[in-house]
């Protein structure tokens, strides 16, 4: 006698529990969009900022242009924890087109979709300039 009312209720808060998930569900909003043109000199390096709102909390990711997935590159590119794209700063030499002079997008993604930034020109080694007094 006891037992109908308890199936009914565990088949209720089921449905009651997938549809509130369904209702919560957000697809990725940009909270910090990164800027589409971004120079910095050698020494200072530099960081691209970006992040997005959404349930559930969506990850971020980076690509260059023809969509490759940005990977760090030991001492000059790396991806904090944050999502934020950090370039340090570099000597003359480990000067790298493909890292310090190019285009990079932010991706953010959850389970509802995925929102690409816009293009992030990035032009990096702008070498200090000694002016002569
Ligand atoms: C940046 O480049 C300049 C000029 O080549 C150099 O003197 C300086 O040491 C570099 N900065 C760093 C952090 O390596």
């Amino acid at each position: 006698m006891l037992v109908l009312p308890y199936i009914l209720f565990i088949i209720f808060t089921r449905q009651g529990g997938c549809e509130s998930a369904r209702k919560d569900a957000r697809g990725p909003i940009f909270r910090n969009e990164p800027p589409s043109r971004i120079e910095f000199s050698n020494s200072s390096g530099t960081e691209l900022r970006c992040n997005a709102d959404g349930i559930p909390t969506p990850r971020i990711t980076w690509q260059t242009r023809d969509g490759t997935a940005v990977k760090d590159v030991p001492g000059l590119r790396h991806m904090r924890s944050d999502g934020t794209l950090v370039f340090p700063p570099f000597s003359k030499p480990d000067y790298r087109q493909d890292v310090h002079d190019t285009v990079y997008q932010c991706l953010a993604s959850n389970n509802v979709g995925t929102i690409l930034s816009r293009e992030v020109h990035v032009r990096g080694g702008e070498w200090e300039i000694y002016l002569l007094e």
